[in-house]
């Protein structure tokens, strides 16, 4: 029964975890037991690997990682209704108190008392099996495979983006950044009903990935083209109706205004450790509307939904897939960040 730990900055082992095994131990009566099948590497997971941090949340102590996650129920508890044993999921990751306010008002991913699988003291899910609630727990149709199922979950960061967004059909909108957070949110821009995607990188090859997933996405190298001309060209110098952030990168960020039409959503997704500059003015003269995404709520059956019907498509996103075994392994090539990959899966045995 060996877990990936994180055992501090810049190590890790495949090792037995026996305070883990013994915590889950009892199932509660409105709990499942799942056999893990394919975790999804995040830049979340490799940060922590590599500066043993992200902002207030610091591996003090051995951490499991992963948090993008898929398997087969194993067991049920007493009161479970909607599952049973051998149905294919997806998890929910991040578990809210069910009495807390934000999570009475509907906000539970804002919930400060959450328990996100992966963010210190909370253990990820790179390990054989895990018991999570029936209720951030999905039942997978068969034509959607344990692959797809594993990025339902970076899915739900660009479905809740477009959806605070208030994507219309016929719009336009723009994407900085085609991580795999940009290439979800182009995905999911487009099913909301996106006319035109343009997405940017300073990666030719990211970009390459980002034109082959529709040919209403515009690919667009931040490096040797201009996006505000190309936008202003395509739009008789309007702009576009919503712009996403999806770089975490602050000179990305701090130009966010610039393509954006009057009347227009600016959406930031991507991470700021430090204060950012922010154009005020730029966004006045518009009469800009900002949204901030932290992950996503309500949002896990819809992505289920879609790759389902066919009305998004993530197996292009997933690059390369490693055994359990080769782990560390897997973690070392994603912390070197090769430029044509987007997304790093995990198959357990
Ligand atoms: N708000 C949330 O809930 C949430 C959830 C998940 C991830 N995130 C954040 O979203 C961001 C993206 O996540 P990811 O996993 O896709 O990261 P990533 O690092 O894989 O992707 C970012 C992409 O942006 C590109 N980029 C950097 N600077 C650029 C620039 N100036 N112009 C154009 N492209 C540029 C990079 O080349 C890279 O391909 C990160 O900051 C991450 O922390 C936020
Ligand atoms: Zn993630």
């Amino acid at each position: 029964m060996k877990s990936l730990v994180l055992e501090k900055q810049h190590e890790l082992s495949l090792r037995d975890f026996p305070a883990i095994d013994k915590a889950e131990e009892t199932l509660a009566p409105h709990d499942v037991r799942i056999k893990i099948h394919t975790v999804g590497i995040c830049g979340s997971d490799v940060h922590y690997y590599t500066h043993g941090r992200i902002g207030p949340f610091i591996v003090n102590a051995p951490m499991i990682l992963g948090h993008e996650a898929s398997g087969t129920v194993i067991e049920v508890g007493s009161a479970v209704t909607t599952l049973k044993v051998g149905d294919r999921v997806c998890m929910e990751p991040g578990i809210p108190d069910p009495n807390s306010k934000a999570t009475r008002l509907g906000l539970y991913n804002i919930d400060p008392a959450v328990r996100f699988w992966a963010t210190p003291p909370v253990h990820g899910i790179l390990r054989p099996t895990c018991v999570h609630p029936e209720a951030f727990t999905f039942k997978l149709p068969d034509n959607v495979s344990f692959a797809e199922a594993a990025m339902v979950e970076p899915l739900a960061v660009g479905v809740h983006a477009a959806t605070k967004a208030r994507v219309k059909p016929g719009d336009s909108a723009v994407v900085l950044g085609a991580g795999p957070i940009g290439l979800v949110t182009a995905l999911a821009a487009l099913a909301a009903g996106c006319a035109r995607v343009y997405v940017t990188d300073l990666a030719q090859q990211k970009l390459d990935i980002a034109g082959s997933l529709s040919p209403a996405i515009v690919p667009v190298n931040a490096r040797s083209e201009n996006l505000v001309d190309i936008v202003r060209r395509d739009t008789d110098g309007w702009g576009v109706d919503v712009v996403f952030e999806a770089t975490g990168s602050p000179r990305a960020a701090g130009t966010v205004f610039e393509p954006l039409a009057p009347g227009g959503c600016v959406v930031m997704i991507g991470g700021q450790p430090d204060p950012i500059q922010y154009d005020a003015g730029a966004a006045m003269v518009r009469e800009a509307r900002v949204e901030n995404i932290f992950r996503y709520a309500h949002v896990f059956p819809r992505c289920v939904s879609m790759l389902s019907s066919g009305a998004i498509d993530v197996k292009p996103l997933i690059t390369r897939s490693f055994d359990f075994k080769d782990s560390v392994q897997a973690f070392e090539i994603a912390a070197s960040t090769p430029p044509a990959d987007v997304k790093m899966q995990i198959v357990l045995p």
